[in-house]
């Protein structure tokens, strides 16, 4: 049987709307350079990020979330009565309980639906998708509502040049139900190293380092990371990750239509683009006005090339990412 009569047989789940909801609020490089020992020339050359967008006092995460699924419902030509699971994965939720999806399934009004979050950070889009895939095909969900929000500049340290230069607000949402035709999830390569986990984390507001004003005082409700070393990781786990999901999906590189890296620094983007020999108007990029936006990138950085027209029917796309755990992921998917 030829390839595309295997890849027409095989039940996938597809996206069928996508949405996104950034805060208004805009902090340039130049407003950095006021606040820390820094410049617009060292974050841009380091990392390629001018701005980013902060959530003010009031708006938590769920409120970012809430505004990205409505767009994926209306995109979807559906209502919120038609989802059937609300799946919210995000690292900094509204309250550690309840899960930011039920904050959500009541701002949505929706009906008492199953609701959680996963915690897979940066890949937790990605890790959303394959869960659901297996949620779907087992018949156990019909249409599911993936939302993945962070709020990462709530647990910024606004001290620490290392970091604060880096993150930013934002919500990127899918609706996802049982592929009809031939676009849909081809594969995917999910991973977790959980031996690694103080390179990047928040050591802070759990049941290790519960809230005390003694451990405030140390600064440990920020997120801590030491940039150098995972950045050697992210390259790695991203390349190994891009090549896993192209081979498992039977494609080769020059099938390969889009790479949607996770948004953690151009340098890691650009060397994922190279890992899969892509050509640089392949490989996506919005890191320039968002920033690292952790789980949000992926989706945000999907549903901006789609609403401009330029992911078209049949295109292949690679989505490909790596975070605090660490967990990386890669998925191949056929728009
Ligand atoms: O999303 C999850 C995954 N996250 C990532 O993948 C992030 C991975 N890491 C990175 O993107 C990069 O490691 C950073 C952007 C965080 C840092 O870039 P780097 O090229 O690895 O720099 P570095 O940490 O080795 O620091 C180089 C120098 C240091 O000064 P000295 O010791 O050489 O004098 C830092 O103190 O740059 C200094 N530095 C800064 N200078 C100006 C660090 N942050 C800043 C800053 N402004 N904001």
């Amino acid at each position: 049987m030829d390839k595309k009569k295997m890849d027409m047989k095989k039940r996938k789940i597809k996206i069928i709307g996508t949405g996104m909801c950034v805060p208004d609020k805009v902090l340039t490089n130049a407003d950095l350079e006021k606040i820390v020992d820094t410049s617009d020339e060292w974050i841009t050359t380091r990392t390629g990020i001018k701005e980013r967008r902060i959530a003010s006092e009031n708006q938590a995460s769920s409120n970012l979330a809430i505004g990205a699924a409505k767009m994926a419902i209306k995109n979807a030509g559906i209502t919120i009565d038609d989802i059937d699971l609300i799946m919210v994965a995000s690292v900094t939720p509204d309250t550690p309980f309840p899960s930011t999806a039920c904050w959500v399934q009541k701002g949505l009004r929706a009906g008492p639906i199953p609701s959680f979050d996963i915690a897979g950070a940066c890949s937790g889009f990605l890790y959303g998708m394959i869960l659901s895939e297996s949620l779907i095909l087992s018949g156990t969900s019909k249409r599911i509502l993936l939302i993945a929000v962070e709020s990462l500049t709530k647990i910024t340290n606004w001290k620490d040049r290392n970091t604060c230069v880096l993150f930013g607000d934002g919500s990127g949402a899918a609706v996802l139900e049982e592929s009809r035709d031939e676009s849909g999830m081809l594969s995917y390569y999910w991973k977790a190293d959980g031996n690694l986990g103080d390179l990047l984390f928040m050591p802070g507001g759990g049941s290790r380092v519960p809230i005390r004003k003694e451990n405030v005082d140390e600064d440990l409700q920020y997120l801590h990371m030491k940039g150098n070393e995972v950045f050697k990781y992210a390259v790695k786990k991203m390349g190994l990750s891009a090549v896993e999901a192209v081979k498992r999906a039977g494609l080769e590189t020059k099938d390969i239509d889009y790479l949607f890296p996770h948004q953690a620094n151009i340098r890691i983007v650009k060397a994922t683009g190279k890992r899969l020999n892509l050509p640089e108007e392949k490989v996506f990029s919005n890191i320039h006005k968002y920033g690292n936006m952790s789980a949000a990138t992926i989706p945000i950085g999907v549903h901006e090339m789609f609403a401009e027209g330029k992911l078209k029917k049949g295109d292949n796309i690679v989505m490909v990412a790596f975070g605090s755990g660490f967990t990386w992921a890669g998925i191949t998917y056929r728009w």
